[in-house]
């Protein structure tokens, strides 16, 4: 039989779960100010002009930055790649950067690797902006601006609240340097509550795939983030074997490797993604998937099980709510499953000292 982990497995995690909402307001009123952080590096970008945006992370920080490459080049039609530190590090690569927006995202701000990225990038012309939650940090240090994402100390091995405040901040920054005033993200904290008010429901779905060894996660667009981090979330806290795909690319091949016994759990936003979800829902009907959808209620009859999320939010704001139930699976999953979501196996918090 499974362990039973010891009654404190989970705090941490659930009490920066939880935060959320309260993050995301203070983020919304610190980055009104005319003079905050954030204001410092719309008119630094805005007077450099950058041609193409280069992003550097890693792990819950590489999914906030892979949501800021929808936002750049859908809301600003600038283009923009991810690139891999190791590039820069193990290769000692020094690409031409002139033009270049380049943004490296941490919670810690405390990767070496991160760091040398975007001192390389700064030698050879791009403007570097570092987005962390840590002000004093060594990236925010070696970049020429920084946005505090203001989540507070984040304790659990699993980033959490990090990863949403990342992904407001990121909506913030581009929103401005398009013209927009944030407006729309004005009721994601009162949205965010919402969603966390269905964990009673969502504990009752972490005991259908308690013994579940495989899953996969996919969602089109915005939501391609969301189910990439989803699977993060799973596999570091409760070690199930879990897959993103986006879901042009599930139909692609991996959609042959899916049975009943391999649980698909899609995010199914309002908006293009969401709709351009529907045929791959259908395909995986077809193939005998035991279906989880999470997002619009209109998809729950395509699914076996459902997280239906508010419709009141625009599209690309809607990863912020979406990540919400896969945090608190992820959590009542291993505690299902006898492990303790603040202590993953093997894992440490990367500090700002490393
Ligand atoms: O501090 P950073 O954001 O640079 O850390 C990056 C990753 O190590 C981190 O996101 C890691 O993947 C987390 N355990 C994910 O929950």
């Amino acid at each position: 039989g499974l362990v039973q982990p010891p009654p404190t497995a989970g705090r941490a995690m659930a009490a920066e779960v939880a935060e959320q909402p309260h993050r995301w307001e203070r983020l919304l009123d610190r980055s009104g100010a005319r003079d905050s952080d954030l204001a410092r590096a719309v008119s630094l970008v805005q007077a450099y002009r950058p041609r193409f945006v280069l992003l550097v992370a890693r792990g819950t920080s590489d999914h906030a930055a892979l949501y800021a490459k929808y936002l750049f080049e859908i809301l600003c039609g600038l283009p923009c790649g991810l690139v891999s530190p190791s590039t820069m590090t193990t290769y000692d690569a020094t690409p031409a950067a002139n033009g270049v927006l380049m943004v490296g995202v941490s919670q810690s701000g405390g990767s070496p690797d991160l760091v040398r990225s975007l001192e390389v990038g700064r030698a050879r012309g791009a403007l570097t902006l570092a987005v962390t939650n840590r002000a004093d940090s060594p990236l925010a240090r070696a970049a020429e601006c920084h946005v505090d994402v203001l989540a507070g100390p984040e304790r659990a091995v699993a980033a959490t609240k990090s990863y949403t405040a990342q992904l407001l901040a990121l909506y913030l920054l581009v929103d401005r340097l398009r013209g927009g005033t944030g407006a729309a993200a004005a009721r994601l904290p009162e949205a965010g509550a919402r969603v966390l008010d269905q964990e009673a429901h969502i504990a009752r779905l972490a005991q259908r795939y308690r013994f579940a060894s495989r899953l996969v996660c996919t969602g089109r667009g915005y939501s391609y983030p969301t189910a990439r981090e989803a699977a993060l979330k799973l596999m570091e806290t409760s070690y199930v074997a879990a897959q993103a795909f986006s879901g042009a690319d599930l139909l692609h091949g991996p959609l042959a490797m899916i049975d009943p016994q391999v649980p698909v759990m899609a995010v199914v936003a309002e908006g293009r993604g969401g709709d351009a979800m529907l045929p791959v829902l259908d395909r995986l009907t077809a193939s005998g998937a035991d279906i989880l959808t999470v997002g619009r209620a209109s998809a729950a009859d395509r699914a076996d099980a459902t997280v239906v999320l508010p419709d009141d939010v625009p599209e690309e704001l809607s990863p912020l709510l979406e990540i919400l139930p896969f945090q608190t699976l992820a959590r009542h999953l291993a505690i299902a499953r006898g492990a303790d979501p603040d202590r993953p196996r093997g894992l440490d918090k990367v500090t700002e000292t490393l």
